[in-house]
């Protein structure tokens, strides 16, 4: 599957709107109220019964500064003794969540992410992960993923070397832009010296895979300025790249406000830096996984495409098999079985109910045997480009073409537009409908997303 994104630009206006990522299907905005501990519980005994490999993701949501573009659920505060509430929350949760799964069940994956996950101290670092080893199943050598995100401007040498002898093996850097404009429009002033200190010391710690994260979209970026971003990183030669598209939703994420909208580049600018960065990662050797994230052919992303064996989760592509995911800390999301449920996004509540020794479950939803069907199809299509029918009739007991037939009209017209290849065994996304593959997946989504203030355009 390694055969380059074709940029057809007429078939992206005509294709791009508003849709999902398909971090998960059904999609977060399918989550209702009313999912309970017992839900969860249940869950979890089950994944037990079968000895299910675990991934977990721990959020710490503070930062110590705004940058204003940010969608993630952060808090930010520059007081560092806010994290000991929070651990001590965070504590509890483990607490309450790990008697409830299977002894031997082993963690495949260890995600720490935020926020700004170095904003705790050493100790706490070192306490986090000492819980978690107690609690869960964790490998002792280096075999397993455990990644973090990291803010170059919150971490050095030091910490970078504790956390790869707390077993951290992969990182990912955010960067965004380089150029000092874009920077002082989102208030994330951060050198290149910054970076490239952060990225000399995951090497030379032997980390297994960097990641560098990008958005285009920012305020004041131009075709030119992104360019020597780009250009720029692929020296540092990261092995992994994430291009994220910004989503500018400044009624749910209010520091957005404080971005400038006139100073936004236009759709066109957008599509061109896109498709220029797109072109540019892929002569530079990079591979395009799907949905902004690109790989070098030697990194385990890249082996997993071409095995089989690529994943989604709530953080975007893995290498390796589906794992039950549970999720720690304020509005992280639990993946157990076919339950999905996430905890509240609000700290104070998270903090409180965990302090009276309850789960602070928000929302969530159990997925109906429909649900399981169009989850596997959608997860195969963003994550291999291909999708045989039988063994989807196989595994589910259908006839492809009958449960889908509502869908035919739509994948003739992909077909007809080249984004696609229907035959007789199956279906194929073209190079040149890899950009829009998460809109190919749409076809096969029951619900429906007009109306979804959440939604934002994602091209690649
Ligand atoms: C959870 S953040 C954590 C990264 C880390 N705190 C840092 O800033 O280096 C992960 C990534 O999400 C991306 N991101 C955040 N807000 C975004 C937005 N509104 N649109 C697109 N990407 C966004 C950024 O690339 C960021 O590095
Ligand atoms: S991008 Fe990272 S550092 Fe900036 S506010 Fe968001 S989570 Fe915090």
């Amino acid at each position: 599957m390694s055969d380059p994104v074709e940029w057809d630009e007429g078939l992206i206006r005509r294709y791009d709107k508003p849709g999902p990522r398909y971090t998960s299907y059904p999609t977060l905005a399918q989550y209702q109220d009313g999912i309970l501990p017992g839900d969860l519980f249940a869950a979890l005994h089950e994944s037990g019964r079968k000895g299910r490999p675990l991934s977990l993701y721990v959020h710490i949501p503070f930062c110590a500064n705004i940058c204003y573009y940010c969608s993630c659920t952060k808090v930010i505060t520059k007081d560092r003794s806010r994290a000991q509430p929070y651990l001590q929350a965070l504590y509890r949760e483990i607490d309450l969540i790990s008697p409830h799964l299977g002894g031997m069940q082993q963690v495949e994956r260890l995600h720490l992410g935020g926020g700004t996950p170095t904003f705790l101290g050493h100790d706490d670092l070192r306490g986090l992960m000492g819980r978690l080893r107690e609690r869960f199943n964790l490998h002792e050598d280096d075999t397993a993923d455990h990644s973090i995100e990291i803010d170059p401007r919150e971490a050095d040498w030091s910490t970078l070397g504790l956390l790869r002898e707390l077993g951290f093996n992969r990182v990912s850097f955010g960067v965004q832009d380089l150029d000092v404009e874009v920077q002082r429009a989102v208030n994330r002033l951060q050198s290149l010296e910054q970076t490239q200190a952060v990225m000399d010391a995951a090497r030379a710690l032997a980390y297994r895979s960097v990641n560098i994260d990008l958005i285009y979209g920012l305020p004041r970026q131009t075709v030119e300025s992104f360019a020597r971003t780009v250009e720029t990183i692929i020296e540092l030669k990261p092995d992994r790249l994430t291009l994220y598209n910004y989503a500018h939703l400044p009624d749910l994420f209010l520091p957005q406000r404080r971005i400038d909208m006139a100073e936004l580049p236009s759709t066109d600018a957008r599509l061109q830096i896109c498709g220029n960065s797109v072109a540019r990662l892929q002569q530079a050797g990079y591979r395009y996984i799907g949905m902004g994230q690109f790989a070098l052919p030697d990194d385990s992303l890249s082996n997993a495409q071409e095995t089989g064996e690529l994943s989604r989760s709530f953080q975007g592509y893995v290498a390796g098999v589906e794992c039950d995911l549970i999720g720690l800390g304020v509005s992280a999301i639990s993946q157990v079985g076919d339950l999905y449920c996430r905890n509240s996004s609000d700290l104070k509540q998270y903090q409180q109910s965990l302090e009276e020794g309850r789960l602070a479950l928000r929302q969530g939803l159990k997925c109906s045997a429909d649900d399981r069907l169009r989850r596997v199809v959608i997860s195969q299509l963003m994550c291999h480009f291909r999708l045989r029918y039988a063994d989807i009739e196989q595994r589910f007991n259908i006839d492809f073409a009958t449960y889908f037939t509502d869908c035919l009209g739509t994948l003739r017209q992909m077909h007809e537009n080249g984004l696609i290849r229907l035959s007789i065994s199956g279906i194929e996304v073209l190079p040149a409908g890899r950009p829009l593959v998460a809109r190919i997946c749409m076809v096969f989504d029951a619900y429906q997303y007009a109306t979804d203030s959440t939604c934002y355009a994602q091209i690649v």
